[in-house]
């Protein structure tokens, strides 16, 4: 059929790969980093496209004419889609669009002014569940993959001055080779849901910037990544500690290490400074804590001090905004920790929002951030691999100068196969050439044979996540008293998961399942024979809401997974809230001294 053909749409399956081509990754990720941005936040036109009719009849590359003056027939018009907010979630915003799972098209226009010759123009997008592909003034621009991970794309060549039309296409199916694949346990989410703006840079500008104190804690190592491989000079400023540094950049990298005499940052004492790094037009602004994280044997260390993580894990997940994550949910979710005495969150299962990490840093919590590994991903599957290895890249990118991060999850209960450890072993190895300063860690499932805390993949791990629920899924905590006996790790174990389901104001005596009674005596039953365990370093209660999930169709759960400690209105606490608060307050010291 030739290309010219106006049917040959119709018989083009391949119609994907060129603009997979183009997607981008971690290589091309600019951190925004406090720099100003022109917000392209707001209203857009969308239009959802169940059969990608869009990337197959090119919708991108029609022009604007109104339709009485349209010469053919069109089955795509922009100003007939839906007026929608961005960041926002469609399953939201339309009763009938609750389930799409598909491919949406959001277009807005944008007025533009082109900047000095020279001048780079980035399109910053928080994230985009699940793939996304963009397209300015009809041209193709590249797209990306994974649903919670920020990426750029250099508009620079395509935005003209005047009125431009920015067009993003995101889709949100599942599929058996994506990262999570096509069976979760959380509700999927599709749309634009984070931030996107537009990000003006020198020629030259600085890619990455980082600061952490090293090893034993004596000394901070700034370092900088130039867009270009150009030998010039950095300047990097910490006036509250006096540091004022020109350092010198060989081949766009430069670090300079020098004595640390600052106070370091603890979830007791947050202390945050103010850091600028510069670099020729470009400056990068940033707040960062200075702490050390470390094990010794079974113990995990901030700033050379045992410490117990204390906490709970959260999703991304609210009754009116979804996936959307504002600041003022971040700020609820770590009061709420607080209240449990606790120190600690697990922020399941997929990177979230930015500003999590950066409240954490101003609030003194610990957090363990993750990649969507989960179940049974497709380890065997080389573009998989290269998703997840992504993933984890942009996470670790975004988030590499946050004191709160203490720990990078590579996966989550994944079966303990040939082809799972080959692919994690890589993952655990990518997570330290990106960033070796943190924990490496995953939540496991035990080894049912020798009924032991024991996994392949421990080898690669600095801390052992344990995912168990003795008590719920098992009848009894015979099982965890067995296993407990049964094990002795030398590596920090995190119970990564535990919890029972409770539908809030369902009361009963003894073990009623779904019961508030039941799920507060399972927590008793749990964190006392855990807290027992000097190998137990944390435990991450699940979970601390109540979220939305398609596979809970009881009539305690109806589309919710209930094992939250408080209901998915974020207000009614169940009677389980204050049992493990008492719990917590009485597992040894509370975090930090
Ligand atoms: C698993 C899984 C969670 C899930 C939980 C549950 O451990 O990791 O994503 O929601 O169990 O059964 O509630």
């Amino acid at each position: 059929m030739a290309a010219d053909d106006p049917f040959h749409h119709l018989h083009d399956e391949d119609y994907a790969r060129p603009y997979v081509a183009g997607f981008v990754g971690a290589g091309s990720y600019v951190p925004v980093n406090g720099r100003p941005v022109v917000s392209l936040d707001g209203d857009w036109l969308l239009t959802l496209d169940l059969f990608d009719e869009g990337l197959r009849q090119k919708w991108f590359a029609l022009d604007e004419t109104p339709p009485s003056q349209w010469s053919h027939p069109r089955d795509y018009e922009i100003e007939a889609g839906e007026p929608t907010p961005v960041p926002s979630c469609w399953n939201l915003l339309k009763p009938e669009w609750t389930h799409f799972e598909g491919a949406g098209w959001y277009t807005r226009h944008v007025d533009w002014q082109r900047g000095p010759a020279g001048e780079r123009v980035i399109l910053s997008v928080g994230a985009a569940n699940y793939a996304a592909m963009a397209f300015v003034n009809g041209r193709y621009v590249g797209g990306h993959r994974g649903g919670s991970t920020p990426f750029s794309l250099d508009v620079t060549e395509l935005l003209q001055d005047g009125r431009n039309r920015l067009q993003i296409m995101v889709e949100n199916r599942r599929c058996p080779t994506r990262v999570p694949m096509q069976h979760i346990d959380w509700f999927n989410y599709g749309g634009l849901y984070r931030e996107i703006s537009l990000l003006r840079l020198p020629a030259t500008f600085i890619r990455e910037a980082r600061a952490a104190l090293l090893p034993g804690g004596q000394e901070v190592r700034f370092s900088i990544q130039l867009s270009e491989a150009q030998d010039t000079t950095a300047q990097v400023s910490v006036p509250e500690l006096g540091v004022a540094l020109s350092v010198p950049v060989c081949g766009g990298l430069g670090e300079a290490t020098v004595p640390f005499a600052g106070q370091r940052w603890s979830p007791d004492a947050p202390r945050l400074y103010d850091i600028q790094f510069a670099c020729g037009a470009d400056q990068v602004n940033e707040r960062i804590g200075f702490r050390t994280i470390e094990t010794r044997g079974t113990d995990i260390l901030v700033n050379g001090e045992t410490i117990r993580l204390k906490g709970v894990c959260v999703h991304e997940d609210d009754l009116a905004l979804g996936k959307v994550s504002t600041e003022e949910d971040v700020r609820r979710r770590f009061r709420h920790v607080k209240e449990l005495g606790g120190n600690f969150l697990r922020l399941s299962h997929y990177p979230h929002h930015e500003h999590v990490a950066r409240v954490a840093d101003e609030m003194g919590l610990l957090l363990w951030a993750e990649i969507p590994v989960y179940w049974a991903i497709a380890f065997d599957h080389p573009d998989t691999y290269a998703d997840a290895e992504n993933q984890l890249r942009e996470l670790i990118m975004r988030d590499v100068n946050r004191a709160s991060v203490i720990l990078w999850g590579i996966g989550n209960e994944n079966a303990d196969t040939d082809a799972r450890l080959s692919f994690m072993s890589r993952l655990a190895q990518a997570a330290r050439r990106a960033d070796s300063s943190r924990l490496v860690g995953a939540a496991c499932l035990i080894n049912r044979e020798t009924f032991t805390i024991e996994d392949r993949l421990a080898e690669y791990l600095d801390v052992i996540g344990l995912n168990e629920y003795f008590g719920w899924y098992e009848p009894n905590f015979s099982g965890l008293d067995r296993l407990l006996a049964n094990s002795s790790p030398t590596k920090p174990v995190i119970v990564s998961e535990t919890g029972a389901d409770a539908l809030p104001g369902h009361r009963g005596a003894g073990r009623v399942l779904f019961t508030e009674d039941w799920q507060a005596e399972f927590y008793r039953q749990q964190i006392t024979r855990l807290a027992a365990k000097p190998y137990v370093a944390g435990i991450a209660a699940w979970l601390l809401y109540d979220f939305r999930t398609e596979r809970r169709q009881t009539g305690f759960q109806k589309g919710f997974n209930r094992k939250g400690l408080i209901a998915e209105d974020k207000t009614t606490r169940k009677l389980a809230f204050a049992v493990l608060a008492e719990l917590f307050a009485e597992w040894g010291t509370p975090g930090l001294s």
